[in-house]
């Protein structure tokens, strides 16, 4: 019962569930760099709302109020890049403007994406998986002057940045 408070609480009326403010640490980009690598496996748990708070900040989240520029650059400022996780709850929508994540699916999808990804059998395993997809209909800046080509260079190159 007081789960079920704590949980509605946290919600919005609209099945928003909002994050708390990204968490920093004192490590150097050259430091996360030389730390860096690719896992595969994972601990059999859940990520906290602090931890979900500062992925999905530092992949879309909103640093600047006059024009909502973000972490991650764009071209144009058109941010083509939405962003999903799925965790064993649901699948969720991050809301960059309300820093929150709301509910879309209402089951595990985690099996289905490691099918979609050539079975690779890790991503169901995943406490979190993160799905970068991009809204096309956002990038053409200025049709008679950019090509398609560039347009949809435009979008992988708002995603890699993302990644990085
Ligand atoms: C565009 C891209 C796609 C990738 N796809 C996969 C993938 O499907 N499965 C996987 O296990 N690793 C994937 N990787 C991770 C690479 O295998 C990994 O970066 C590489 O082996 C080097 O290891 P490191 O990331 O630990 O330095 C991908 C990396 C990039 C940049």
């Amino acid at each position: 019962m007081l789960f079920g408070l704590l949980v509605f609480a946290m919600m919005g009326g609209d099945n928003m569930v909002k994050l708390p403010a990204p968490q920093f640490t004192n490590m150097s980009v050259e430091e996360c760099m030389e730390a860096r690598r690719s896992v595969r496996s994972y601990r059999d748990q859940a990520l906290s709302l602090q931890q979900i708070s500062n992925i999905l900040w530092a992949a879309q989240g909103i640093t600047e109020d006059r024009y909502g520029f973000r972490t991650a650059p764009s071209a144009g400022a058109t941010y083509p890049l939405e962003i999903f996780i799925a965790k064993e709850d649901g699948l969720f929508r991050y809301v960059p403007e309300a820093h929150g994540i709301k509910r879309e699916i209402d089951m595990d999808i985690r099996g289905d994406i490691a099918k979609a990804a050539l079975g690779q059998r890790f991503i169901a395993d995943a406490g979190m998986v993160v799905i970068v997809t991009a809204i096309f209909e956002r990038t053409p800046l200025c049709p008679e002057h950019t090509p398609r080509s560039r347009s949809t260079g435009f979008r992988f190159g708002a995603s890699g940045c993302l990644s990085r």
